[in-house]
């Protein structure tokens, strides 16, 4: 693969449609996969299988999702022919952890070990193996975090002196409902719990329905802060909040 100047591939996506972003995204790397957990990101799948052949997927199993998101997974496999990958924690460190601390120990001392365990160290082998990734992130699922998200970056959590890894945002500009009329138009499967006032959804212990005009991701880690609402996947978005029971 050739060096590609990825400030200046963001100057030329700049402001672009999430097909737009996609396809170039899918033109330049071969190597690339969609992060898939929720609707944002079927919608990427729905885009990328017409566009390309062979679209790499995984989804991070952390043990802790809800029996729903585990049925919605099955769904969209089905429904694209695909072969989502699960990627699984570390078992010994996993063992040692829950051991250590118990399986609810976040709501004392906050999401960052166990997320860290669960999806970070996942993550970080996976995408060792990847040219680029692509996630469903938007711009207004966060204030405090996701404001200045550009549509493709170099990925500063994940890469290494050998190893550039580059993250695609397609959806960034994209509102919720945006994203809903794409679902609905093109009849893209969707987690059922959304029908029980679930928005945002990360794992089961860890996410919570929203009232009607609460932020979409306040039912997420709804015990912390607004600020620490990342958990570590796209760290880069906070820069200096993420602690490692690896290496602890
Ligand atoms: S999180 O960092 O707070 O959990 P969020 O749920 O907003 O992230 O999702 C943002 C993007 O991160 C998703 O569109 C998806 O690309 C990726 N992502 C989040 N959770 C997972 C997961 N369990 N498996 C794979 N990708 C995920
Ligand atoms: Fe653990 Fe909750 Fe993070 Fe899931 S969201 S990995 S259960 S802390």
């Amino acid at each position: 693969m050739t060096d590609i100047d990825i400030q200046q591939l963001q100057v030329e996506l700049n402001q672009k449609k999430p097909r737009a972003i996609l396809k170039k995204a899918l033109e330049l790397y071969d190597n690339i996969a969609i992060s898939f957990s929720g609707s944002e990101d079927v919608v990427l799948i729905d885009m990328a299988v017409a566009l390309r052949k062979n679209i790499q997927v995984f989804c991070l199993d952390t043990g802790r999702l809800h029996p729903e998101t585990y049925r919605f997974i099955e769904k969209v496999r089905k429904h694209y022919h695909l072969d989502i990958e699960l990627l699984t924690p570390d078992r010994d460190v996993l063992d040692r952890f829950v051991k250590q601390k118990g399986l609810f120990s976040f709501y004392e001392d906050g999401h960052q070990d166990c997320c860290q365990i669960r999806k970070v160290e996942p993550l970080s082998r996976r995408v060792a193996h990847l040219d680029a990734w692509i996630t469903g992130q938007r711009r207004d699922q966060s204030l405090e975090t996701r404001q200045d998200l550009p549509e493709v970056q170099i990925d500063t959590t994940f890469s290494t002196e050998e190893h550039q890894l580059v993250k695609f945002n397609p959806l960034l500009n994209w509102t919720s409902a945006q994203v809903w009329d794409y679902i609905e138009a093109y009849e893209v499967p969707f987690n059922e719990l959304h029908e029980k006032g679930f928005i945002s959804i990360g794992c089961e212990p860890c996410t919570r329905a929203v009232l009607p005009n609460q932020h979409e991701r306040s039912g997420r880690w709804w015990w912390e802060s607004g600020a620490k609402k990342e958990c570590g996947l796209h760290a880069d978005n906070i820069k200096n909040d993420v602690t490692s029971f690896l290496n602890s």
